[in-house]
Formats: C-alpha cells, sequence, structure tokens
C-alpha cells in the first residue's frame, strides 16, 4: 500500500525527515484500513459532504491543499525568511493529513458517501487527531490537524496551522455553489 499511496500522493516525497515521512505515510495507511478502503478510493471519496455531488475527490483536495501550502512556505521564505518561519516538514505533514480522519468520518452506502456511525459522533479533525496518536506522530501535525476548521477558530493556531487553514478554505471555499 505504501508504494501506491507514493505513486499517488507523490507530496509525500517532499517530507525530508524520514521518520517524519514515515509516520506520515503509516498514519494514512491506518486510517484507510480502519475506514475499510482501499488507496484506489481516494480519488473517488468526495472530498466534502458539505457540496452535493462535487467533482473534487479527497485525493485531488489532498493534494490540492498540500501543494498550495508548499507554494505559500517558498513564497513566505522567499520574501519574508526569517520573519515568518515555518517548519516546512511539518507543514506538508499536516497537509497531507488534514483530512485523513474523513476515511472515518464517512461511509459509502450503496453509490452514495455518508456520515459514518463514528463521524457522527467526531468530525474529521477529532478523528484525524487520533489517527496521528497511534502513528506517533508529533503532536505539530495533531495541532494542524485538529485546528484546520472551524474547531479551531476560537484558539491559537500555529504558523503552519495559519497556512494550512487558509489553503483548506482557498480549495473549498470557490467550489460552493
Ligand atoms: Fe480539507
Amino acid at each position: 500500500m505504501k508504494e501506491k499511496l507514493l505513486e499517488i500522493i507523490p507530496e509525500f516525497n517532499e517530507i525530508k525527515n524520514e521518520k517524519l515521512r514515515e509516520m506520515t505515510l503509516e498514519a494514512m495507511i491506518m486510517a484507510i484500513e480502519k475506514g475499510g478502503w482501499s488507496p484506489s478510493d481516494l480519488a473517488k471519496i468526495p472530498f466534502t459532504l458539505l457540496i452535493e455531488e462535487t467533482n473534487v475527490s479527497l485525493l485531488e483536495h489532498t493534494r490540492a491543499v498540500t501543494r498550495i501550502c508548499i507554494g505559500m512556505a517558498r513564497a513566505i521564505d522567499a520574501t519574508l525568511g526569517p520573519k515568518l518561519p515555518i517548519n516546512f516538514d511539518f507543514l506538508v505533514s499536516g497537509a497531507i493529513l488534514h483530512d485523513v480522519g474523513k476515511l472515518l468520518e464517512y461511509q459509502r452506502e450503496g453509490l452514495r458517501y455518508t456520515k459514518s456511525a463514528s463521524g457522527k459522533l467526531l468530525r474529521h479533525p477529532f478523528s484525524g487527531v487520533q489517527i496521528a496518536t497511534l502513528a506517533g506522530l508529533p503532536d505539530e501535525i495533531s495541532h494542524i490537524i485538529a485546528n484546520h476548521s472551524h474547531e479551531g477558530d476560537h484558539g491559537k493556531r500555529t504558523n503552519e496551522g495559519i497556512l494550512l487553514h487558509h489553503a483548506d478554505f482557498t480549495s473549498f471555499e470557490p467550489l460552493k455553489t
């Protein structure tokens, strides 16, 4: 499964720290297995249930958000440098995993995708943190996952958390009808 994931999400390779890259992969694998999916399902699962019949998959959204984050991080590094420090590896890992909890929050019912029993109790920022913890990822990654959506609006996000939050909404709000 690891090779397949590296093929469909090449952005894993942007994580320079090998241990962090492996734990990020492990978290994705755990979520796919726990949710009863296979890697090819990532291209079929809608990235959100809030936009009816969206044609954007969870795979496309995850890659788009990750690449937007990478672009933002590079632009900030080239212009502001140390005035706005960003941990690139944490950002990329958090971006790849920010919606990993959706693999537990959603289920397939025939041709439809709906909320699972677990998803009705725990939205994906919460189930995503569970997965990250099980995979041994540091709290910096759990922080990005936990706070990426409106759940994090009342707290203080890290620099990486702020970038990810905006990259996520950049890839969501324009698609709302
Ligand atoms: Fe997202």
